[in-house]
């Protein structure tokens, strides 16, 4: 897989994409990722990328010619062409499964007011948001969703964890309670039954502690 990341910013696009699982996917060839400066493909003396908006409005826009200039560069035949903004469609687990088995992706990451529309009339296959909040750089975006995706590819998470827990992943429910070592730490104990050995009563206690963990802080997901 490939993964181009357009953006005024590439340092922030690719800092949290140089550690850990992140960096041992790229070292491992499962995936090759490259920020690009959209300044690069900005022409004229002062290489603008921005400007005002056409009929008043506060704030700018990135102008069209680079972002086209530069997609005409990176498209290959197989690219999907995704635009971070707050304007998307939500960017949940299963988009990023539906994601990484694609061969390339270019993000194209928002700054300042967003793009102009022309870019994702002509261009743009997908406009995605990771959440109902307004961040200063759509580059953080394309590097959360650049992670959700890369750690998917088979071999990034290295361990027999990963794809067995996650084909039981269920995404109207959040995760029980989980508990490690010390037994008891300040008083306070681990459930009994998780020390129990008994694994159906377990899994039925984690079915339970799902739901109410899910009514208190997500219960917009038992809705669905
Ligand atoms: N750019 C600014 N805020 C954003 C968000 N929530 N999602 C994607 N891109 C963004």
């Amino acid at each position: 897989m490939r993964i181009d990341i357009l953006t005024l910013f590439p340092k922030i696009a690719m800092a949290p994409l140089g550690e850990s699982i992140m960096k041992r996917a790229q070292e491992a060839g499962l995936v090759e990722v490259c920020a690009h400066d959209l300044r690069k493909w900005a022409t004229g003396k002062h290489r603008k990328t921005d400007d005002y908006l056409c009929g008043g409005g506060q704030g700018m826009l990135l102008k069209p010619e680079p972002i086209f200039a530069a997609i005409e560069e990176l498209r290959r035949e197989s690219s999907k062409i995704i635009l971070l903004t707050p304007q998307g469609s939500v960017f949940k687990q299963a988009k990023a499964r539906e994601l990484s088995s694609e061969e390339h992706l270019i993000f194209i990451s928002g700054h300042y007011e967003g793009v102009d529309h022309r870019v994702i009339e002509q261009l743009v296959d997908l406009e995605l948001s990771i959440g109902d909040y307004v961040l200063t750089n759509g580059a953080i975006a394309a590097a959360v969703v650049t992670d959700a995706i890369v750690r998917l590819l088979p071999g990034a998470l290295g361990d027999a964890r990963s794809a067995v827990d996650e084909s039981f992943f269920d995404p109207n429910l959040l995760e029980a309670p989980a508990y490690t070592k010390p037994i008891e730490f300040r008083g306070l104990k681990v459930p009994e039954i998780l020390l129990s050995g008994h694994h159906a009563k377990i899994e039925e206690w984690k079915a339970e502690v799902s739901i109410e963990r899910t009514q208190a802080n997500r219960p917009d997901l038992l809705d669905q």
